[in-house]
């Protein structure tokens, strides 16, 4: 298997597209020990101090249609969830799409990127942040309420290349299963790590916000709500909140 490794670089995603076009194979890896401009979902910023968390980045060349990209992501957090559980002893939830909490707090995220044409994948970029060994003081202000660290929500420093080699085993895992069996035991086992599923959760878009029950998520990885009609409706976009 091929892992680009870097010490210091702008985002091991701008170092994966640039891999991807340079013909790197499926399933190469990029991880860097810091970024100086981790980029985080919505355009936001991602904090990637040196040596303290794991960031990452996967390049899939999957031949999957490209409607069904998004379960790509929800594959990764279930991934992720479950090595947390296995390997700390903790019981992590995933909020949807990708964010993965422990004790309500995130500890990881993902950033999914993606080149297609027309109506073909051309390559995914699996962009995987973790908070492995920050104290509180690391976190900047403005993140320091919502954000933690597995070293935070454990009590112990954990070692880095050990958790790199365990997630990388089970996506390798979890990813040839998905591509042989399909979507269905992924949506099981992401469900089970669901954060607020039969909840009542409020749903954030770019303009609009609505208060509605989070109901699953559905075939295709879209999050599944109950509209005022009391019937199933699908979202593709959105930050969920909770109360
Ligand atoms: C999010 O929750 O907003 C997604 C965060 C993704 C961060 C990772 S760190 C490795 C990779 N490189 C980046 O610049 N971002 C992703």
């Amino acid at each position: 298997k091929s892992i680009i490794h870097r010490q210091i670089t702008s985002s091991t995603q701008d170092v994966a597209h640039q891999a991807a076009i340079d013909g790197a194979p499926h399933g190469t890896v990029i991880i860097a020990d810091e970024q100086t401009s981790g980029k985080g979902r919505m355009q936001r910023q991602w904090f990637s101090a040196a040596n303290k968390g794991i960031w990452m980045s996967i390049l899939l060349r999957p031949q999957i249609p490209l409607q069904t990209s998004p379960q790509l992501t929800l594959l990764c957090g279930t991934v992720l969830a479950a090595t947390f559980e296995k390997e700390l002893n903790v019981r992590p939830f995933i909020k949807w799409p990708n964010d993965i909490l422990i004790n309500e707090k995130k500890v990881a995220g993902i950033l999914t990127e993606m080149q297609a044409e027309q109506d073909r994948i051309q390559y995914v970029v699996v962009g995987i942040g973790i908070n492995v060994n920050q104290e509180k003081k690391d976190f900047p202000e403005e993140i320091a309420q919502k954000a933690s660290s597995l070293k935070m929500e454990t009590g112990t420093s954990l070692d880095l290349h050990k958790m790199i080699q365990e997630i990388l085993k089970r996506f390798e895992k979890m990813y040839d299963q998905y591509m042989q069996a399909g979507f269905a035991f992924v949506k099981a086992l992401w469900e089970g790590f669901g954060f607020k599923i039969g909840k009542d959760i409020i749903v954030r878009t770019m303009n609009n916000e609505r208060k509605t029950a989070f109901l699953g998520i559905a075939e295709d990885g879209a999050l599944l709500v109950k509209n005022d009609q009391g019937e199933k409706e699908k979202l593709y976009a959105g930050e969920i909140e909770w109360f």
